[in-house]
């Protein structure tokens, strides 16, 4: 449709009908195809009219063809203006093929894998009738108390914005309209992820430099790769909620990223804003909102209630008010709507694509590439005819598709021991949270000198308002491990979670430790691949793993302190930043992961050891493998800027490189470093790079110490 035609459009709209448009409601607010609308539940909480109901722009929807064209049929047949509905919901893992929790997924350090996964999901998600994802959630997080750190892709921005790019690529395509693809919606704008203390909605208070730095560079990532919407986030910014905040919605998202797109707000945040106290009243909600920059309403009704009178009063402009119209008629527009209302509703091909076998095998490499081998003291990959004993909560539990996996049903899952029972292990014993539960599969376990302990947290604990205070395996499960140790079994953990757990003991007690996340449908049959060796461990870690809850918030692109340590641990050091009684250092640092071979690095060769101004370098490394099993290797480069006009990480994730190296295989390994990827937020919160002396790490981890130096020259005549 034209934008002149958008435009008469709105020209014959009331002012009721473009405050509708602007309002968000759940599809089960609908009666079913034929039925009346019956002013019950929500249709009655809302006091909404029918005809108000057919007014509404868009609806958090359910998924299913058939569902989604009747609806889109009633709809159409009823809306004054022949304005086709938007069916947006939360697609944020896969439809009914679930795939690994965003987090595991960014533990492949493989952005190729995230756009494949989005790929599929917007192909289940087209034909089963949904228009738009709210996906992907690029809130970089740091705090493993958080429930929703199951939904990022960990604590690096750099990685976190690699993979925003790609999973818009992955929905939208080059064209969202075209049959298969859906739009997307990046959120929560923003920082959503530095809730204090990792207690869900709690408050956000940082600096614009961190801001900048560290937690927006995926939303930007994600907006220059053409996301259509941005969701607000809960969270206050600069001590103004997100949502009715102008800085963040209009100065920083339209005029100094120039995001021509739909900004909606999160789930009831419009009302929230009374709650935040910055506003007494819901037309004062609703007039903060829209003036800072909010299009949609989701699931409150203040615009619906206010803007109309607001414009009448004229404290509104009704041309703001139809810009923001526009926008979401404009949104419909990239989608074919107006010509496709149903768009790729197809009761068929919904059929047949969901689950369907290439899918389900996309969902098992993927996840295979996404749990991480935390510890190996040789017993892994087991030989075929091991015969381990298989115990615990999640040995025989289908319920492996984490948070978020709204359309997924744990009947479609692999369990371990679905995998697993084909190569002659025994049925677990149904395991209790008690010394019941630990004497019956000690009892299961006594003529098995190897055994697989699959623990970890119920996928309930992982998602939002799901935040924990204690992040440790329970005393049950750790008890078992250390019984188990006690008899001298060769003890293989397998742990499922949405978040980094506190793995002290299990890490103590196990032999060999295999951190599983929540892994998707294919869940089982990925871990089994990766147990006996038929698949490669390649998973690095997206995130720390601390020691204890006390350390936290731990990350490893930590500013340096006026008084760091002489060790890493600090342990025993007097007056530097350091605890009397737990190291400095984590548990296992991010991008930390094993592989079945071995992995030596050369020091960092670069290719010269000054920069010239607007040049660039290259940093290479022979990486080896002396062992004598195949070696999946992340190779990873960071840089540490040496001195800058405001205190700089000591260490930066600016590049990796997963390779393959066959046993006694040699590689070299190159990174071309040019001078942006030294650019960071100076003390005028502009985009900046200094001249002077720079480190260079390439290793398997953020935790490496492999290293070589260079300097950027200052421009040409300029003095240093
Ligand atoms: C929720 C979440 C958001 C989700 C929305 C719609 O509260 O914060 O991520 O997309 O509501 O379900």
């Amino acid at each position: 449709m034209t934008k002149e035609k958008i435009r008469g459009l709105i020209a014959r709209m009331s002012l009721a009908e473009k405050a509708l448009q602007l309002t968000q409601l759940r599809s089960d607010f609908y009666p079913a195809p034929g039925a009346e609308a019956v002013p019950t539940g929500p249709f009655l909480e809302a006091d909404l009219g029918e005809e108000e109901l057919y007014c509404a722009g868009s609806v958090l929807a359910g998924a299913g063809a058939e569902a989604a064209a009747a609806l889109q049929r009633q709809y159409m047949a009823k809306n004054p203006q022949g304005i086709p509905l938007l069916l947006m919901s939360d697609v944020i893992h896969g439809l009914r093929t679930v795939f690994p929790i965003p987090l595991a997924l960014g533990c492949a350090f493989d952005e190729a894998l995230a756009e494949e996964a989005a790929r599929i999901a917007a192909l289940e998600a087209a034909f089963s009738g949904l228009h738009v994802t709210f996906s992907p959630m690029a809130d970089l997080a740091r705090d493993p108390r958080w429930g929703r750190v199951m939904e990022s892709a960990g604590e690096d921005p750099f990685l976190n914005a690699r993979y925003a790019a790609a999973m818009v690529r992955g929905y939208q395509g080059d064209d969202p309209a075209e049959a298969g693809r859906i739009g997307c919606c990046v959120k929560h704008f923003a920082a959503y992820g530095a809730a204090e203390a990792g207690r869900d909605y709690n408050t956000v208070d940082m600096s614009e430099g961190v801001l900048r730095e560290f937690y927006l560079p995926a939303y930007k990532a994600a907006v220059d790769a053409g996301c259509l919407m941005v969701m607000t986030s809960f969270n206050t910014v600069f001590r103004v909620p997100a949502t009715a905040n102008p800085q963040l919605l209009t100065g920083l998202l339209r005029e100094e990223w120039g995001f021509a797109g739909t900004v909606i707000s999160d789930h009831t945040a419009v009302s929230e804003v009374m709650n935040h106290s910055t506003a007494e009243t819901g037309e004062e909600a609703a007039r903060l909102c829209f003036e800072a920059g909010l299009d949609i309403e989701m699931m409150s009704l203040h615009f619906h209630k206010n803007l109309a009178a607001l414009v009448e009063r004229g404290e509104i402009p009704e041309e703001k008010l139809d810009a923001a119209v526009e926008r979401v008629l404009e949104l419909k527009n990239a989608l074919g709507l107006f010509e496709k209302p149903f768009k790729d509703a197809d009761p068929q091909r919904e059929k047949q694509l969901i689950l369907c076998a290439g899918h389900r095998a996309a969902a098992r490499r993927i996840a295979g590439e996404s749990a991480v081998l935390l510890k190996n003291d040789g017993c892994l990959p087991l030989a075929t005819d091991a015969g381990p004993a298989l115990v615990g909560p999640f040995a025989a539990s289908r319920d492996v598709l984490g948070g978020w996996s709204v359309f997924g049903r744990t009947e479609d899952c692999v369990s371990l021991y679905d995998a697993l029972k084909g190569r002659g292990i025994a049925e677990p014993p149904a395991w209790e949270e008690s010394r019941v539960g630990i004497d019956r599969a000690l009892e299961h376990c006594r003529d098995s000198g190897i055994v697989i302990a699959a623990l970890g947290e119920p996928s309930d604990d992982t998602g939002e308002a799901k935040s924990k205070a204690r992040i440790g395996l329970s005393a049950y499960q750790e008890e078992l491990l250390c019984r188990l140790a006690a008899q001298g079994k060769k003890v293989i953990t397998v742990v499922f979670s949405g978040r980094p757990l506190i793995l002290d003991k299990a890490a103590e007690y196990s032999a060999g430790l295999f951190m599983a996340w929540f892994l998707g449908v294919e869940s089982g049959s990925a871990l089994a691949d990766l147990l006996y060796g038929e698949a490669q461990p390649g998973g690095r870690l997206a995130m720390t793993f601390p020691r204890c809850e006390g350390q936290i918030p731990l990350y490893y692109n930590h500013y340096n302190t006026g008084r760091p340590p002489k060790t890493a641990s600090g342990m025993g050091e007097a007056f530097v930043s350091a605890y009397l009684d737990t190291p400095n250092t984590p548990l296992y640092p991010f991008g930390f992961g094993l592989g079945y071979g071995e992995r030596r690095y050369s020091a960092p060769r670069l290719s010269s050891a000054r920069m010239a101004w607007g040049g660039s370098l290259r940093a290479s490394v022979t990486a080896a493998n002396p062992g004598s099993r195949p070696q999946r290797e992340t190779v990873q480069l960071y840089i540490r800027d040496l001195s800058a006009s405001v205190v700089r990480p000591v260490k930066e994730l600016k590049g990796y490189r997963k390779i393959d190296l066959a046993p006694g295989e040699e590689r070299e390994v190159s990174f071309d470093i040019p001078m942006e990827a030294l650019s960071f937020v100076n003390g005028r919160n502009q985009t900046a790079v200094e001249p002077g002396r720079f480190r260079v790490y390439i290793g398997p981890d953020s935790g490496t110490d492999n290293q070589a130096e260079f300097v950027l020259d200052a421009p040409e005549g300029e003095i240093r």
